[in-house]
């Protein structure tokens, strides 16, 4: 066996959530009866023309994809109204976080970032062989960010703000991040994760780019994989200033973007109104799960995303995910009874939200003598 890096031995592999045909062989279900709300996917496929303009590039496999993603940051550039020299694509976004860690981070470095927040923030660091100091959530699960400007020391190379957050939903209000941000020192790299911004309806928040436009230490990530329908494309991007792009892009692997990837996300731009009609449907679904959380008092968090994260009458949130996976719906288990459930179809929603009073019911015949 080769010698490995002791933190890299002591990690667990990244849990994705079981895939559908697992479940299904390990329960002897039928896997169309399953329902799999944990990876914050959309239940919708891609958006219209996008599988047809993906099939097509297909065609051309044979040649290596482009290194700029010419066509799709010029139209990506001239939707958000900045400048191609402004975008940075990647393999999903999170390849853009690890990689922004991994240009600026290092042993003998710090990462900061809240907890419970999105875990690849501490893969990031580990593979780095950065330090990490997780900052808690405040008693709503928001950011506490005067918490996370203390944490902030000489080693502090990079810094992650999730908003709206994963797994709470909550989100930053604009002001308060756009005064976060100048309280850093400008050596240190913000990245300001936006991966659930199209599904936020909520006014008193607003993207961060025109901050990071306006500064050289301020990278936004978007992605592909979530409203847009395209997580098994992998397609995220960055947001910042161009001699900053220029410095991160050094860091990256060359040609990760491919080009049905691309093509699908160039393919997936200019439908405004198919972007606000799933915002929509999204937003009616998670009211509804909210309400039914509501009904049946379970605490929550206040979700401005296309998940939802709430508390079970249980300290032990892997026994209530399988209670929920036995009957054929997978949810996310996070820590002490937390759990995140993913908005779906109208009748997966219906579906959850049985499983859930089945599964309460279980519950309080196992608390109750
Ligand atoms: C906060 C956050 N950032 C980034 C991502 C990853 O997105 P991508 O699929 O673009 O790598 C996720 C996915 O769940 C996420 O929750």
């Amino acid at each position: 066996m080769p010698v490995f890096r002791p933190e890299i031995a002591a990690l667990s592999p990244y849990e994705v959530g079981r895939p559908i045909s697992e479940v299904a062989r390990d329960l002897g279900l039928d896997p169309a009866s399953i329902i799999r709300l944990t990876a914050n996917e959309t239940p919708f496929g891609p958006f219209p023309g996008v599988a047809e303009a993906a099939a097509e590039a297909l065609a051309g496999a044979n040649r290596y994809p482009d290194n700029d993603s010419w066509d799709l940051s010029n139209a990506l550039a001239s939707e958000l109204g900045v400048d191609r020299s402004n975008l940075w694509f990647g393999n999903g976004s999170v390849a853009l976080l690890v990689d922004s860690v991994s240009a600026v981070g290092g042993p003998g470095t710090r990462v900061v970032y809240a907890w419970p927040s999105f875990v690849m923030y501490r893969f990031a660091a580990i593979w780095a062989g950065s330090d990490f100091t997780e900052v808690p959530l405040d008693e709503s699960h928001r950011h506490d960010l005067d918490a996370m400007r203390e944490a902030i020391d000489e080693q502090t190379r990079i810094v992650f703000v999730c908003n709206p957050n994963n797994p709470t939903g909550t989100i930053i209000p604009h002001e308060e991040i756009a005064s976060f941000v100048g309280s850093v020192p400008d050596s240190v790299l913000v990245v300001i994760d936006e991966a659930y911004h199209d599904f936020v309806e909520d006014q008193r928040y607003a993207t961060a780019i025109p901050t990071a436009l306006t500064r050289k230490n301020v990278l936004v990530l978007r992605t592909f994989s979530k409203i847009y329908g395209l997580a098994g494309q992998r397609v995220g991007y960055g947001v910042g200033d161009g001699s900053l792009i220029t410095e991160l892009r050094k860091m990256q692997q060359p040609l990760t973007v491919n080009a049905v990837a691309q093509a699908a996300a160039l393919a997936s731009l200019g439908q405004p109104g198919e972007l606000k009609r799933r915002a929509r449907e999204n937003a009616a679904g998670r009211h509804h799960l909210v309400g039914v959380m509501d009904e049946r008092g379970l605490e929550h968090g206040e979700s401005h995303t296309n998940f939802v994260y709430f508390k079970m009458p249980s300290d032990d949130s892997r026994v209530v995910s399988r209670e929920f996976t036995a009957r054929g719906v997978i949810i996310r288990p996070m820590s002490s009874g937390w759990m995140r459930v993913t908005v779906g179809t109208e009748m997966e929603n219906r579906r959850f939200v049985e499983v859930l009073d089945e599964v309460l019911d279980t519950l309080s015949d196992k608390i109750s003598p």
